[in-house]
């Protein structure tokens, strides 16, 4: 079993996303420690707005996705090349964008400064650092070299501390503390050095290898980390996968799975949380017996820890390494993603992004 020789997966992972996935706890306490000065706006503001795309942007879903319990101001993530009309001076953007050069944020950030919102870059370098610098926007500067999927912690956690700052909830400088410490842990756990009967992550990447993943969140809550389940299931396993999330999901996909035939049926793993409540419990186990049992399987993983971060952050450390372990059952190597730099390179000549 390839998943049980080391040496066939550091072979197979030429470009060391797993050991990037096992740095996610030392990234979460040096996201958070990098935005400790930066400026903030002088008043709270009316509304913040996450603009970013990709691995860049699914910090600002997961930021809405911890403050909706407590913010008294809307969150609202932008991956689009326009910028909803409500932006303006009352606004915190940030915009994020790991390479800096990433054609709808670029145009996102220029309507930001036409706006005269609040704006905080952070990315390793590029046009945006340059930009945002010459006009004299916070910058927060992550570290350069990483795919930006695998710099999620350093995109998110300085968002959070500005958020924090500003009085609009999420996590306290313990709590980060406490999801670092689960992180190394679980990353412990989880590692490639640990035999696929222990490994629970080995054991569902070879569950799901050869059947569509579909990945169902059982709350919103937890919705943003079946979206990340999905990306990186596409970018590093390069699998087609789906998500979705209940209670969403009951009101039109489950007739969807009529359509299912048993060759070709996808496999389901439902993220679960212990705030998920017993209706959606009870939702859950209705869906399986109304249209799931028709999947190649049904799988339920329950994050871990203490506090909504560490939660989260526990199911996101999880799916990046069944993301990753799946690319290695399949032969491939997790970090290069050719396609998208073929999107980019074909765009880039063309009509700018209003
Ligand atoms: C690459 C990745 C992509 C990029 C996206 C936006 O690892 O995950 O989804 O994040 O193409 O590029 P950046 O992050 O540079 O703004």
């Amino acid at each position: 079993m390839v998943l049980d020789d080391v040496g066939e997966i550091t072979r197979i992972d030429a470009g060391g996303m797993l050991g990037l996935i096992q740095r996610l706890a030392d990234m979460t306490l040096e996201g958070w420690l990098a935005a400790a000065d930066i400026p903030l706006p002088p008043r709270r503001p009316g509304v913040v707005v996450v603009a970013g795309l990709g691995g860049s942007g699914i910090g600002g879903d997961l930021l809405r996705a911890l403050l909706a319990p407590y913010s008294p101001i809307p969150i609202v993530v932008v991956k689009d090349t326009r910028l909803p009309a409500f932006v303006g001076p009352e606004t915190l953007l940030f915009a994020s964008s790991y390479s800096g050069n990433t054609e709808e944020t670029l145009a996102l950030h220029g309507a930001a400064r036409r706006s005269g919102a609040w704006i905080v870059a952070i990315t390793s370098g590029g046009t945006l650092a340059r930009r945002a610098r010459a006009e004299g926007h916070p910058v927060v500067t992550v570290p350069a070299g990483l795919p930006p999927r695998a710099a999620l912690p350093h995109l998110l956690m300085p968002m959070l501390r500005v958020t924090a700052s500003l009085g609009l909830g999420g996590p306290t400088d313990s709590d980060v503390r406490a999801t670092a410490a689960l992180l190394r842990d679980l990353a412990g756990r989880l590692g490639p050095a640990v035999p696929v009967p222990e490994n629970p992550a080995k054991r569902l990447a070879s569950r799901l290898h050869g059947h569509v993943p579909v990945v169902y969140a059982a709350t919103p809550t937890t919705a943003p980390v079946a979206y990340r389940w999905k990306t990186q299931l596409n970018e590093n396993a390069k699998v087609f996968a789906l998500w979705n999330a209940f209670p969403e999901l009951s009101h039109n996909e489950v007739v969807g799975w009529e359509g299912v035939q048993a060759a070709g049926a996808p496999f389901v793993v439902i993220l679960r949380d212990e705030d998920d409540g017993p209706r959606a419990a009870r939702e859950v186990e209705a869906a399986k017996a109304v249209s799931l049992s028709r999947a190649r399987g049904v799988e339920e993983v329950w994050s871990q820890g203490m506090g909504l971060l560490t939660r989260l952050m526990s199911l996101v450390l999880f799916g990046d390494f069944v993301s990753a372990y799946l690319a290695v059952l399949r032969g491939i190597d997790p970090t290069p993603i050719q396609r998208i730099t073929e999107m980019k390179r074909r765009l880039q000549d063309g009509p700018e992004a209003r």
